[in-house]
């Protein structure tokens, strides 16, 4: 058994709408795992079904072995840092993060020592005495997880820590909790709607769609090798035609399904490619061209499809908006799905 196992967990709400349809996960000790999906999906309920937050109408949740399914959140030893800013306005920094450790066994001294453990680890000495409001929103944010991680949890539950932080910070949000992560080995399961954040964070994705896990594996494989048309547009950006559009593309004839394509496995030119037989070709006009660093993402306008196409910045000739682009795709880059 897994250290935590989540097996056909469905929840409906008492207006009848079934938000969890039989989710089923297996995560080791240790592991970081992300639960990936756009909003609406099911997320935030999973996560506070595993906390003992909300009930379950059927299914079974062990962790370490234990049956949980029945506990109350006390007796479960998760932390949950949630997705809106949750500290108390009229504490201090200080009592926030202690504010965990109220029923621990501890003596106070031991308690001291916990939270200023937990400010060291998050890196705001010093802060003890400020008020929320008294803090940036990433501070915050840091703030409660501090707060989560004091009582030496067996599980870290992280609910989109940085909706509402800027870009930048939350870069350096996901590296300090990723080193927090290596240096404590706590087994956490972190939700985010953002497939780069997911991919840069996670040992595992859990990609979920509707109340059901859609699929799972770890970041390069949901990338390279995602099993349905869903999967494939979520993740990667991947182009993705239907059968009639992919006939429009490049004339080849299919009945229904979808095609998906990595903007990486596209290749553009300025002029015509040598056809031969294991690749495909399409033809269209630049409408855009967007500069990533050493990539350049160009849109190509193929009949009426948007076609996305990266290409390493080598230095050589660019193509230029309103210019003819001729596409190239070998046969082995695409990935056909039957829906
Ligand atoms: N207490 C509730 N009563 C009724 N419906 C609810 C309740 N909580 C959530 N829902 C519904 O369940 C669905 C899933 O909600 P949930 O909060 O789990 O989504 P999420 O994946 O976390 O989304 P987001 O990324 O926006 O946070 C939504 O349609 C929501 O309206
Ligand atoms: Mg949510």
């Amino acid at each position: 058994m897994s250290y935590i196992e989540i097996r056909d967990v469905k929840r409906t709400f008492e207006d009848g709408q079934q938000v969890l349809k039989g989710v089923s996960l297996s995560i080791e000790r240790g592991e970081f795992i992300t639960l990936l999906g756009s909003s609406g999906c099911g997320k935030t309920t999973l996560l506070r079904s595993i906390a003992g937050l909300t009930g379950i109408d059927s299914g079974k949740i062990f962790i370490d072995s234990v049956d949980v399914t029945g506990l109350s959140p006390k007796q479960r030893n998760l932390a949950m840092v949630f997705q809106q800013h949750s500290l108390f306005p009229t504490m201090t920094v200080h009592d926030n993060i202690g504010y965990g450790l109220r029923f621990k066994d501890m003596t106070k001294e031991e308690k001291e020592r916990k939270i200023k453990e937990a400010l060291e680890l998050i890196e705001l000495e010093g802060f003890e005495k400020k008020y929320p409001s008294q803090l940036s929103g990433g501070e915050q944010q840091r703030v409660s997880l501090a707060r989560g991680i004091v009582t030496d949890p067996k599980v870290l539950l992280l609910d989109e820590p940085f909706s509402a932080i800027d870009a930048k910070l939350r870069k350096a949000l996901q590296i300090r909790i990723k080193n927090i992560h290596t240096s404590l080995g706590i087994t956490t399961i972190f939700v985010t709607h953002d497939q780069e954040e997911a991919m840069r964070m996670s040992d595992r994705i859990y990609l979920m769609h509707n109340g059901k896990i859609e699929q799972s594996g770890s970041p390069m494989d949901l990338y390279l090798r995602p099993q349905t048309a869903y999967a494939a547009g979520f993740i990667g950006h991947y182009n993705l035609l239907t059968a009639d559009e992919w006939h429009r593309a490049c004339g080849a004839v299919v009945s229904d399904g979808h095609y998906a394509i990595r903007p990486e496995s596209v290749y553009i030119s300025g002029s015509p490619w040598d056809e031969t037989a294991d690749h495909i070709y399409m033809q269209g006009v630049v409408r855009q061209i967007i500069y990533q660093g050493n990539v350049i993402r160009y849109s190509v306008a193929v009949d009426d499809i948007e076609m996305d196409v990266d290409q390493l910045y080598e230095g050589r000739e660019e193509l230029k908006r309103g210019d003819r682009a001729f596409l190239r795709v070998a046969e082995e880059d695409l990935i056909y799905y039957k829906n």
